[in-house]
């Protein structure tokens, strides 16, 4: 059974990757869609934060990524997949996720599992990630070694 695990990835981090791997556990494929949801702003553009998605998934077998636009369950029928994977880190993202994963089901009956965040992660967002990263900290304990690399060049260009 091939699974989907969509989000906007910007950048991916040690939490998503947790999320990825154990997705790729349960079921025979997992493909990363790599998307955008319409009301942020980004900081890595579509193309990059795709590229830092394979890399950082590359020795994760049976995982590819593909980038997202358009509806989910569209992109997921393309893909031949039935479920979607996603992760919550506490009540206010499962209620989140509960909304998308109703409106998923009404659309084309695709169901979606959500997995609780790994309590070591928990705290870790793409958004503090960025943060951090942006005024001067140290995110390499958060993100996966390809995206404290970027993360650090980006700085040195500024
Ligand atoms: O990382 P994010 O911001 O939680 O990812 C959100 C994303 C890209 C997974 C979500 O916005 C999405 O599914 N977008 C695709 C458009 C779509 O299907 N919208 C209706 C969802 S019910």
């Amino acid at each position: 059974m091939r699974a989907v695990v969509p989000g906007s990835f910007d950048p991916i981090t040690n939490g998503h990757i947790d999320v990825i791997r154990r997705a790729a556990a349960i079921f025979d494929e997992v493909v990363v869609a790599v998307g955008a949801n319409s009301s942020k702003r980004y900081l890595f553009e579509p193309d990059e934060r795709l590229e830092l998605v394979r890399a950082a998934t590359a020795d994760i077998a049976g995982v590819s990524a593909e980038p997202l636009s358009g509806l989910l369950v569209d992109f997921c029928r393309a893909q031949g997949a039935e479920a979607i994977v996603k992760g919550a880190r506490g009540a206010v993202d499962f209620d989140f996720e509960v909304g998308m994963a109703r409106m998923n089901s009404s659309l084309t009956g695709v169901e979606t599992v959500i997995l609780p965040a790994a309590a070591q992660w928990s705290f870790v967002s793409s958004t503090l990630v960025r943060e951090v990263a942006t005024l001067g900290g140290d995110a390499t304990p958060y993100v996966p070694a390809v995206v404290a690399e970027r993360l650090a060049t980006r700085r040195a260009h500024e």
